[in-house]
């Protein structure tokens, strides 16, 4: 089969290094990728944000017998409906179910009717009725912009004044643009031990009849050491998370991983691809913080080294609706991605900075904002480089993965240096 990824970061990279191990596979594209992708496959320049410019594409290519829609903004678009449309095979939701991710109003009243659990929350559409809200409510108490906001549109407010605020930001000012035309506010949720948040990053395979866990992870959001600063698209992950017992997963299937699949089912919305679950674990246990209709990034950086079973055949049985069929093996060590950034990001950054690299053969280099200029690496992107490692425990994943990255560097690399120790005991 040849197999085209859509996307440019980490995420699409590490896909494509899964597929690259199938022995179904035999070519591989980008569109439009990085200097990464274009090591294993043929980089595809066409903006996948343009439905038709990619179906043209699909027409003169009949080569291309699979296409993946890994990032949420063509899926919110109707990527997939579209090349469905002209028979193509794909795998990511359709809108109508990609709706889970893009708009937080509607996920928000999918759990309430349904009684998956997930913090309180209200939705309006009205600055002077959100307000009213708050002010009932006072702080601590969280915001979401109802539309897709680069992972920025929420904000964890601690007073009542940064509240206000942050509420005529997002539906006066429109800092997140038409994203907050319509607001959730909801209750803020507190970790059981960790205070402020434990969450864990639960993805699952479905093809709408039967849901697969994968492995856990934990993702780190803030640029700076010690969860300071400001939130990013996520500085490092591992794997897997350590509060993660299989009684847990037992119970998150049951109260929310099931009843969210036949949620969407019973709403004519029935979601085939990977489905991911945001999760915090409270005093009253495990609540659902966010869905994503796709894979996240760099969770999937740290999930995808560690799977035995073919990811090729895992995509195509979703497509064919035969998921119960596959069992997914895992390996049985854990995983480590240190994310290392252009100097700034998450505000402005410069690109075009030479990056050398020397010894990193403990680990698995997966790019994200990279390019070739003159024959050169250089940093094209906030989010450059994603060093993965895997060990037969974290500490031993840690410790390869900044060993590697002792070895790479570039004019004012950014990294953090405790990803992995986010729940460590003491
Ligand atoms: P999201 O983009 O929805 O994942 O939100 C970004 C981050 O905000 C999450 O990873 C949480 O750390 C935090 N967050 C979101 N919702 C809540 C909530 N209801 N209570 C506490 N923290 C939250
Ligand atoms: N790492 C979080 C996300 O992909 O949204």
């Amino acid at each position: 089969m040849n197999v085209l990824v859509i996307g440019n970061g980490g995420r699409e990279h590490a896909i494509l290094l899964a597929l690259k191990k199938s022995p179904k596979v035999d070519k591989l594209y980008c569109m439009k990728g990085n200097a990464g992708t274009a090591q294993i496959a043929e980089n595809v320049n066409v903006d996948y944000m343009n439905i038709d410019a990619v179906l043209s594409f699909a027409e003169e290519h009949p080569d291309i017998d699979y296409y993946v829609v890994a990032p949420d903004d063509p899926l919110a678009i109707g990527l997939v409906d579209a090349l469905e449309g002209i028979g193509k095979r794909c795998f990511g939701p359709r809108k109508n179910a990609a709706i889970i991710e893009s708009s937080k109003a509607f996920s928000k009243s999918l759990m309430k009717k349904y009684g998956i659990p997930t913090a309180e929350a209200e939705t309006f559409d009205s600055y002077d009725k959100a307000l009213e809200y708050v002010r009932l409510k006072g702080a601590p108490i969280v915001l979401k912009a109802d539309g897709l906001a680069l992972g920025k549109g929420v904000l964890v407010c601690e007073t009542l004044k940064e509240a206000e605020e942050g509420l005529k930001e997002i539906m006066l000012d429109k800092a997140f643009g038409a994203a907050g035309n319509v607001i959730v506010v909801e209750e803020c949720l507190r970790g059981l031990k960790y205070v402020p948040g434990e969450e864990v990053s639960v993805l699952a395979f479905t093809d709408g009849k039967t849901i697969l866990p994968m492995i856990s992870a934990c993702d780190h959001k803030r640029a700076f050491d010690g969860d300071k600063g400001l939130n990013t698209g996520g500085m490092g992950t591992f794997s897997p998370c350590p509060f993660w017992t299989e009684a847990l997963e037992k119970e998150v299937l049951e109260t929310i991983m099931i009843p969210t699949m036949n949620a969407m089912n019973a709403e004519g919305r029935t979601f085939k691809g990977c489905l991911y679950f945001g999760l915090m674990r409270t005093d009253k246990g495990m609540k659902v913080v966010e869905y994503n209709s796709r894979f996240g990034d760099p969770e999937t950086q740290v999930i995808l080294p560690m799977l035995k079973t073919d990811l090729m055949e895992i995509f195509e049985a979703v497509t064919d609706e035969r998921l119960s069929e596959i069992k997914i093996e895992w390996d049985k060590g854990a995983c480590v991605c240190v994310v290392l950034a252009s100097g700034g990001y998450p505000l402005s950054y410069t690109k075009g900075k030479e990056i050398t690299i020397g010894d990193t053969k403990d680990a698995i280099l997966v790019h994200a904002g990279t390019a070739i200029k003159d024959g050169k690496l250089v940093t094209n992107g906030g989010r450059v480089l994603d060093v993965v490692a895997k060990g037969s425990d974290i500490e031993e994943a840690r410790a390869k993965a900044y060993n590697a990255v002792s070895n790479i560097n570039w004019e004012n690399m950014q990294y953090r240096s405790d990803i992995g120790i986010k729940y460590r005991k003491g």
